[in-house]
């Protein structure tokens, strides 16, 4: 099947994901969570593949969360262990593509073999300007801004900054990654009606995109179909329809 990706009037430049539902749809299929995250995987290749066709330039993935940590030690560490395999499996379509690796979260409470694969891959792919990849990793968005907060906080104790300048611009750029414009759509599997921390900040004005589909099963043709959920959306942005 072609998905006609040019026929979308408006792409967004940033799409992020919350990819939920890996451990039921191994429980249905009467297979381990590990072999629903495994699945999951190919689905994080699929998604950047028709990203990448449709143009979008930014691509954030929620893959592990501040709170995922409460999870048995045995299933955080086949995440891990799948994380580095799969950057393992997978660089070279970074490379084919464009793609430039990031990621967002709490680096230092990853495992150490963890750290040091994964900058291995975002130092190989700086110089690529086409596409970003986000990994949020060990991410949880409260700590985001409270750790921004204390880092303006400390800047006005210092003197380095006025009280007058903590606006909204200023927070923005304390965040951990400023120079990524905010999502435009958030795309979330599972049928889950929540955000889990996710972007708090940065998703005020997205648009949101809720399927039933466990994360394993979406693919490129479920990326078209949010992609033209997105296009038929009216943005207004708390002003009117044009139309009125
Ligand atoms: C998403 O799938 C992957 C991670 C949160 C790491 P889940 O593991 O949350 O799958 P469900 O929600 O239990 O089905
Ligand atoms: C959100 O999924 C986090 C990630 C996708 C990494 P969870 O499965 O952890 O979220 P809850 O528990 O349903 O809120
Ligand atoms: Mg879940």
């Amino acid at each position: 099947m072609t998905l006609d990706f040019q026929s979308l009037e408006k792409i967004p430049k940033h799409v992020a994901l919350i990819m939920d539902g890996n451990g039921r749809w191994a429980q249905q299929r009467g297979l381990s969570r590990l072999e629903g995250h495994k699945e999951g995987a190919q689905s994080v290749r699929a998604v950047l593949r028709a990203a990448a066709q449709a143009g979008v330039e930014y691509i954030t993935v929620y893959a592990f969360s501040t709170e995922n940590w409460k999870r048995p030690p045995a299933e955080i560490d086949g995440l891990m262990k799948l994380l580095v395999h799969s950057l393992n499996e997978y660089e070279q379509e970074l490379h084919d593509n464009n793609i430039r690796l990031l990621v967002m979260g709490q680096f230092d409470r990853l495992p150490l073999p963890v750290r040091m694969r994964l900058q291995k891959t975002i130092d190989a792919t700086a110089h690529y300007t086409d596409h970003t990849f986000v990994i949020a990793l060990s991410y949880g968005s409260r700590t985001e801004i409270a750790d921004a907060a204390k880092q303006i906080a400390a800047k006005v104790k210092a003197g380095e900054m006025k009280l007058k300048e903590v606006n909204e611009q200023a927070i923005a750029n304390h965040l951990y990654l400023p120079d990524v414009p905010d999502p435009e759509l958030m795309i979330r599997t599972s049928g889950e009606l929540r955000l889990s921390n996710f972007l708090l900040w940065q998703l005020s004005y997205a648009e949101f995109y809720i399927t039933d589909d466990y994360w394993p099963d979406f693919r490129e043709e479920q990326f078209f179909h949010a992609l033209e959920a997105f296009n038929g959306r009216d943005r207004r942005y708390g002003g009117m329809n044009k139309k009125q």
